[in-house]
């Protein structure tokens, strides 16, 4: 079936035509479209994202995004009625004013086209990005279970058991920032800019390259490292990297490298605490994959770490990530959640279904 989904659940405007066979086992998945518009130049003076500003950016972007991914796909306005075989917008979790603008203008269409509507989670949507492809056609990927399942995005930090794609149970989460926040919050400390993510893994690599050998490195903590659960804790490396940057203010110490090694210590403590309790769970459960998705999930140190534990420790896991552009929010993911919430639960009335800003799993 050929399925077309909007996500709009914070600062990035995405359409995507994706055509997804097969059931839950044997599910096969083409990408024809992602469209993706960033938002980025818009919220970057304010440090983060401001709802209202996406939601009116959102309105502007969603034509011509869509008209984009049906071009991209090969569909005209002609054939669009008979191409198109589902509906899927993402209802939450996200900012109310930008789940708003996608998901009404998803009823909208359902309406209008009479085509038949879901709406899905967000958060499924990311664990769903490891089975997209973007460059394979019909990709289908044999995940083995019990799957361990890390979300790391700028709203969420959430580990996940899975006994099958539909049988997901969240085990921990953060008890205060995610771990996309808190790059994003350092690296405003350090006036690098936003979202900070990308920018301090940049420069961290930068610097790990150079200094293969050095430990003159800052002792920044690892929250919640050893804590008997599975919960993460970032709130305090942040403030951490606060009290450091102004006591080598005071010794008159904060220069460009201090802010280098800064970044590097920063994505240090926070790939350590991730992976840390993954690889901790995926021990206890008897886990035979581990996948990881969100926004961080593009972080090379948190895949490498990943990595090497599994092999260090001699575990026999799979490790998945998804490619770098599905990490990040876009629509392709809610088109297989959209497809997976199809063939379980059947489709939404799009009268009667709501966003919801705090959606969960299950
Ligand atoms: O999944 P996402 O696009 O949006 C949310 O649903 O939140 O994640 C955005 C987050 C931001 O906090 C951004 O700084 C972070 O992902 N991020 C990264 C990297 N690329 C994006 N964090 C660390 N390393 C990266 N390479
Ligand atoms: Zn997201």
């Amino acid at each position: 079936m050929k399925i077309l989904s909007i996500e709009t659940s914070c600062d990035d405007t995405s359409v995507a035509i994706v055509t997804c066979t097969g059931d839950i086992d044997s599910l096969k998945t083409t990408i024809l479209s992602n469209v993706i518009s960033s938002q980025t130049q818009i919220h970057k003076k304010y440090g983060g994202v401001v709802p209202n500003l996406a939601a009116r950016a959102h309105t502007k972007n969603i034509l011509p995004v869509l008209e984009l991914a049906l071009k991209q796909a090969g569909i005209t306005y002609s054939n669009f009625l008979k191409e198109i075989d589902l509906i899927s917008t993402t209802i939450g979790p996200g900012l109310s004013p930008s789940l708003l603008i996608g998901s009404n203008f998803a009823k909208d269409l359902s309406w209008m086209l009479d085509k038949p509507f879901v709406g899905a989670n967000h958060l499924q949507g990311h664990i769903y990005s490891n089975l997209l492809n973007l460059k394979i056609k019909d990709f289908h990927l044999d995940i083995e279970y019990p799957a361990v399942s890390l979300l790391v995005s700028g709203g969420h930090t959430q580990l996940y058991l899975l006994k099958s794609l539909t049988d997901i149970k969240l085990i921990g989460e953060t008890r205060d920032d995610a771990s996309g926040e808190c790059f994003d919050k350092i690296a405003k400390l350090l006036n690098l800019g936003y979202p900070g993510g990308p920018i301090i893994s940049k420069t961290a690599q930068a610097y790990r390259e150079k200094h293969v050998n050095d430990n003159i490195i800052f002792d920044l903590p690892r929250p919640l490292i050893h804590s008997n659960d599975y919960d993460f804790s970032f709130a305090g490396l942040k403030t951490a990297v606060l009290y450091l940057i102004e006591k080598l203010k005071k010794k008159k110490k904060y220069n460009k490298l201090a802010k280098q090694q800064i970044c590097f210590e920063s994505e240090n403590a926070i790939c350590e605490c991730l992976t840390s309790k993954t690889i901790k769970l995926a021990i206890e459960k008897n886990a035979k994959s581990i996948m990881i998705s969100g926004g961080v999930s593009a972080n090379k140190e948190l895949r490498n770490k990943l990595q090497q534990e599994i092999k260090k420790q001699n575990l026999d896991i799979k490790f998945y990530c998804p490619e770098f552009l599905l990490s990040a929010d876009n629509a392709s993911m809610m088109a297989i959640a959209g497809y997976i919430q199809y063939l379980t639960k059947g489709v939404d009335d799009p009268v009667e279904l709501d966003i919801d800003p705090n959606l969960k799993i299950n």
